[in-house]
């Protein structure tokens, strides 16, 4: 493909597991905690267990103060007793990985007579060797954490050669693992040192001030101009100057690019949660994914210029995502075979790599990912490029690993996305894979004018829609969450693309409420999953359009006749004026009707608000649900 994001050498490093923490760094004129912590506010999906920073003041002294719990807790201890401000700091939000969440292992964590701190998101891989090494040599450590390895020999390095730049880079050059690392010493205020490796890292660009954050949330609401740090770089931020180089010391350029997202969009903006939010930003999400992106009722994506004869030379597509995203890839599936005529499987990406999949120059590899990090779809995307597949992503996070991995982008415009539950990015991932389908069929030549204008129509049409689920079902279904709240299983039954959006209305109330939900296609039911259903057992069943296909609308319904006759209590999603399944259905929800590829924009909607009107009435944090980090960059 001639236009993409620069596409770096694969890495074929052994694989390495990295924790989710948020990592922010400020250099400017500003109090430097005010902007720390409300950049950890935006990173917390990646990580609460325990949030700190660590500020040069003005006196020159370093201050550092950590808590166990979410960043909350650091903020009341703040507020207690603030630490003296400057205008120098690093922050951080964490994944426990090694060692629990305490005080102790929270970071940052200190050095050289507590006058450097470093913070980190990884795993250094050899950290007990280096440890041993360490106290061979005298030093005490005060947490369990690999992390405080590496801000001891930063301590020693920083000792020996008197420049944190240069501590740095001989501290790198031994950890193995992944790692992105920020750190600050008294010594040298008004200067952060970075390196990454197998972990994000992007920078920010402000007018006499600097950022780092593990993505561009940590500083959109300061600056869109960023540059995208590559693998094993180190990166010197200044008030005035910012500095990359690789691990040998030589200087690099880094590529820069322009945030789109709303700086507002990362708010709360009066909401009761994020994912209140963002399940009601839906009908934007889709429409700026659409946007520039259909041309005289054709599709034609930008991005994509120039690779018309690779989309007329593909044999076979692999879609490769994980969660959500992998349901999306499955109504991607139906689309792009529809309407491009090639043969698509969809594969998790966790498991993708670990067989020996049939993979050649004509394979396309299209990877879906919000975040962009997710560590088993990139490790999938390295995994394609070595065996030669061109790679393309669909991606929601600009500057994001994953794209910079693949030979090209898509990107979806949902915004960001806060709460660890996804919607608006599914939503969009959908839009991003229907316009995909419909370029390559053009292409391609394998769907005709008038069928692209009419799935065009459909398209645009789709904001207005799922902006008339949200107004008419909301109160309905969020007064079914609330009636449910004891609940302890529910099942979602689907067909067609109805079984994606059956699986991923099962996934959204696993994740926040807690409580025992499945997805089926609905055909399986009677090979086994129909020995579940016993009298009152709450069961969604999408309800594909009679208008696309009677036979399959009556397959479905004489599913609800079976599930009914066994004493189920029915939830139905079906369109407006569908009647047939009035008789065996305790509750209906209506969506709009819709062509068959795009119902699932639809219907996934009232399962979205079910999950978060069931966990909000059982007291659950809808946001941040337990165990959880949105953005899973642990293989
Ligand atoms: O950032 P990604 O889209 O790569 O994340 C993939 C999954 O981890 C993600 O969709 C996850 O399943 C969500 N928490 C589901 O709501």
């Amino acid at each position: 493909m001639s236009t993409h994001i620069r596409s770096e050498p694969a890495q074929k490093r052994a694989r390495t597991l990295e924790p989710m923490c948020g990592i922010v760094g400020y250099v400017g004129s500003r109090p430097s905690q005010d902007i720390l912590l409300a950049g950890l506010a935006r990173l917390e999906y990646r990580g609460y267990d325990s949030a700190g920073i660590a500020v040069i003041d003005d006196a020159g002294s370093l201050g550092m103060r950590k808590k166990a719990g979410k960043l909350r807790a650091l903020r009341d201890s703040l507020a207690d007793a603030a630490l003296a401000d400057g205008h120098t700091g690093i922050g951080h939000t964490r994944w426990a990985t090694h060692g629990g969440p305490t005080d102790a292992n929270a970071h940052p964590h200190l050095a050289d007579d507590d006058r450097l701190a470093l913070i980190h998101n990884g795993i250094i891989e050899n950290f007990a060797a280096l440890r041993a090494e360490l106290e061979a040599e005298g030093t005490t450590f005060r947490s369990e954490t690999d992390t405080e390895v590496a801000a001891a020999l930063l301590g020693h390095e920083f000792r020996r050669t008197g420049n944190l730049a240069e501590a740095f880079r001989a501290v790198v050059n031994r950890l193995e693992g992944a790692f992105t690392l920020l750190a600050v010493h008294q010594d040298e205020p008004g200067l952060v040192v970075a390196a990454r490796r197998n972990s994000p890292l992007v920078i920010g660009l402000g007018e006499g001030e600097n950022f780092l954050g593990s993505d561009v949330a940590a500083f959109v609401e300061h600056t869109r101009h960023a540059l995208a740090v590559g693998e094993d770089e180190i990166v010197t931020i200044t008030p005035s100057a910012v500095t990359v180089t690789d691990f040998a010391g030589n200087v690099v350029e880094p590529v820069p690019f322009e945030v789109s997202w709303d700086p507002a969009s990362a708010e709360k903006g009066g909401w009761p949660s994020f994912m209140a939010k963002e399940v009601a930003e839906q009908p934007e999400a889709v429409a700026n994914t659409i946007r520039g992106r259909v041309h005289d009722g054709a599709v034609v994506i930008p991005e994509l210029e120039g690779s018309d004869d690779l989309f007329r030379g593909i044999d076979r597509v692999i879609i490769t995502a994980c969660g959500t995203a992998s349901y999306a890839a499955m109504v991607g599936k139906y689309a792009l075979e529809q309407w491009a005529r090639v043969p698509v499987d969809v594969e998790l990406a966790h498991e993708f790599r670990y067989r020996d999949p049939v993979i050649g120059a004509n394979t396309l590899v299209v990877s879906i990912s919000q975040s962009g990090e997710t560590m088993d779809t990139l490790m999938a995307v390295k995994y394609a490029n070595e065996r030669g597949a061109r790679t393309l992503s669909i991606c929601n996070t600009q500057g994001a690993t994953i794209p910079r991995e693949s030979d090209a982008v898509v990107y979806t415009h949902a915004g960001p996305e806060v709460a660890v539950a996804s919607t608006k990015a599914f939503v969009a991932q959908i839009t991003a894979l229907l316009l995909l389908g419909l370029h390559a069929g053009r292409v391609r030549g394998s769907v005709s004018a008038a069928d692209a204008a009419e799935a065009v129509a459909e398209l645009e049409a789709l904001p207005a829609k799922i902006a008339t689920v949200l107004s008419e079902e909301q109160a309905h279904v969020t007064q079914l969450g609330g009636w449910m709240a004891d609940t302890r299983s529910v099942l979602f039954l689907g067909r067609h693309v109805g079984y994606p959006i059956a699986l991923e209305g099962a996934l959204k109330l696993k994740e926040i409420s807690y409580i025992h939900a499945e997805g089926f296609a609905a055909g399986e039911l009677k090979h086994g999953p129909i020995a579940l259903i016993e009298p009152g057992q709450p069961v969604f069943v999408l309800v594909p359009s009679p208008r696309h296909s009677a036979l399959l609308h009556a397959k479905v319904v004489s599913n609800i006749q079976e599930i009914r006759a066994r004493g189920a209590r029915v939830i139905v999603v079906a369109e407006e004026g569908d009647a047939a399944v009035l008789p065996f259905a305790d509750e209906v929800i209506r969506i709009p009707l819709a062509g068959a590829l795009f119902e699932p924009l639809l219907a996934v909607v009232p399962l979205q608000i079910f999950a978060m009107a069931l966990a909000t009435a059982k007291g659950l944090d809808v946001d941040q649900p337990r165990n959880l980090a949105k953005s899973v960059t642990v293989e």
